[in-house]
């Protein structure tokens, strides 16, 4: 490789959010005809740098080259005029449009008479996503089709819009494998014609088959870049991922944990062979009274969906629910209430009534008992007294509006308000998600009090310290499937990435 191969060069690239740093002092280069695979856990800093690649984040220190020379891109559209194009994390189509016109979005063919082209515009999406394996009728508007389309519409508006620096930010999370498959051929035959692809992904294993150069980041740094080669495996990458050093792993719950269920509790709920198409398959697990199972997996494995199906959200093809040892079919999230399943989900807004005192909010989950025992308002106080004091929920008062609370104090509520009506289960999403360190403290503290109580809770979470900090056992999740369950052993964040 010779200098005139480097395309891109980044030297001391620093970017701060207010007082968040997301990137110290970070060089990253990358060549023609390249994949270069980026992996870190969530917040390393990845799609902040690659932002700034593509002109979206225009205010950062450091250099930048392309092909030698200095630029500094003010827009996308900027970025994309230089032939840098990128897939974002999050799904930036526009499902009211038609395939089509999200094909071209902002680069419709016009005819000579300067009017859109609406025949080659048919034409040309057809072909673009045939190469990505999608037979489509490219007038069909793009919101009524599945997601995973949704994002192959996507990636196929950049991978071939012309870019020769193709970025692409965690593009695989609502693929299925054949979908994956079909991109790696086009992402392979797209360098081999001179490009260059920078590939962010949770899923290891695939980023190494694909890749030929990866780099680390760790905590806003990049901790190396390495040429892919046979020794260079999922264990490896992992190690530098989250830090070799024993006070780093000491620090932050990624020391070992000691796994323990309880013995003679009975089973409370008893999952068989679920499978929704698309979603997640052949899904069997249990959970105990007084214990809490974690499950952990990567964005989009499937388990948002479990949980919506085991709570009634969402209606499987397949697969039996036991719950408290009766054979249940849930129609709805009622059935499931009635059956003794509380559910608090990753968006806590939507189960809780922001415009609504406190005490309201934290005596919803009793309001049945509420209106047969006639309890007034009064009562309802004072029941919601006792749990922000317990909680230590930060508030002026019951009184107090919910909008007004902090996230995390939010969040106690949203978990406080099953305190008072002991659920048999309680299914929580990303129970602490976006906490700080005391708040999550406060709700760890909270969900262990539940289960001493002989509740059974499964929490979901796509952050290995929270499913560490809390679980007595854990089943792993990957591509819509239980790939291991850990019992009564001693875990550590590294082998919960390895089996994801
Ligand atoms: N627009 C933003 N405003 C404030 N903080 C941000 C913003 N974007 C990213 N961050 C913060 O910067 C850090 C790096 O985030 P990000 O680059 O998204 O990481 P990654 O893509 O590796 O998960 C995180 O702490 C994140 O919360
Ligand atoms: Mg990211």
């Amino acid at each position: 490789m010779t200098e005139a191969d480097i395309r891109l060069k980044m030297s001391h690239i620093s970017k701060s959010f207010g007082g968040v740093e997301a990137l110290r002092g970070v060089d990253f280069t990358l060549r023609r005809g390249e994949i270069h695979a980026l992996v870190g856990e969530n917040g390393a800093g990845k799609s902040t740098l690659m932002k700034i690649i593509a002109g979206v984040h225009a205010g950062f220190e450091g250099e930048m080259l392309l092909d030698g020379a200095p630029v500094h891109f003010h827009s996308a559209r900027d970025a994309l005029r230089h032939g840098i194009g990128m897939v974002h994390q999050e799904l930036s189509v526009v499902p009211q449009l038609t395939v089509a016109e999200n094909v071209y979005l902002g680069v419709q063919p016009v005819t000579r008479l300067g009017a859109v082209d609406w025949p080659a515009m048919a034409r040309g999406a057809r072909e673009q996503l045939k190469k990505l394996g999608l037979e489509l009728d490219p007038r069909i508007t793009l919101g009524e089709l599945p997601i995973g389309i949704q994002q192959l519409v996507e990636l196929s508006r950049v991978l071939f819009s012309g870019a020769s620096i193709i970025i692409l930010d965690e593009p695989t999370s609502a693929l299925s494998p054949p979908e994956i498959e079909r991109l790696f051929r086009s992402l392979r035959k797209l360098r081999d014609e001179g490009n260059s692809i920078i590939f962010i992904s949770h899923f290891l294993e695939d980023v190494l088959a694909i890749a030929d150069q990866v780099t680390v980041f760790r905590n806003g740094r990049k901790v190396v870049t390495a040429q892919v080669t046979p020794e260079i495996d999922k264990a490896w990458v992992i190690q530098r991922m989250i830090g070799k050093g024993h006070e780093e792993l000491e620090s932050s719950y990624l020391g070992d944990v000691a796994l323990a269920s309880p013995k003679d509790a009975k089973t409370v709920l008893e999952a068989q062979g679920l499978s929704k198409e698309g979603s997640f398959q052949d899904v069997s697990l249990t959970v105990k009274a007084g214990e809490i199972l974690g499950i952990y997996g990567f964005m989009g494995c499937g388990q948002i969906e479990l949980a919506r199906a085991l709570f009634g959200k969402l209606k499987c093809d397949n697969g039996s629910l036991t719950i408290a040892g009766e054979a249940r079919k849930l129609r709805n999230t009622a059935q499931a209430a009635e059956a003794g399943i509380a559910y608090v989900p990753e968006s806590r807004r939507s189960m809780l009534f922001h415009h609504e005192p406190i005490y309201k909010n934290v005596s919803i989950a009793i309001l049945d008992r509420l209106s047969r025992l006639w309890l007034k308002p009064d009562a309802e106080r004072e029941i919601a007294r006792g749990h922000i004091d317990r909680l230590s929920i930060k508030t002026p008062g019951t009184e107090a509006l919910l909008g007004h609370l902090s996230g995390g104090n939010q969040q106690k509520v949203a978990v406080a308000k099953w305190l008072t009506y002991l659920p048999k289960v309680l299914i929580l999403s990303e129970p602490t998600r976006g906490m700080d360190v005391g708040a999550k403290e406060d709700v760890v503290r909270i969900v262990k009090n539940l289960r001493d109580q002989g509740v059974g809770i499964i929490v979901i979470s796509t952050e290995p310290e929270t499913v560490l900090s809390l679980a007595d056992r854990v089943i792993v999740m990957r591509k819509g499937t239980v790939s291991q369950e850990f019992a009564d052993e001693t875990i550590s964040k590294d082998k919960l990435l390895a089996a994801a």
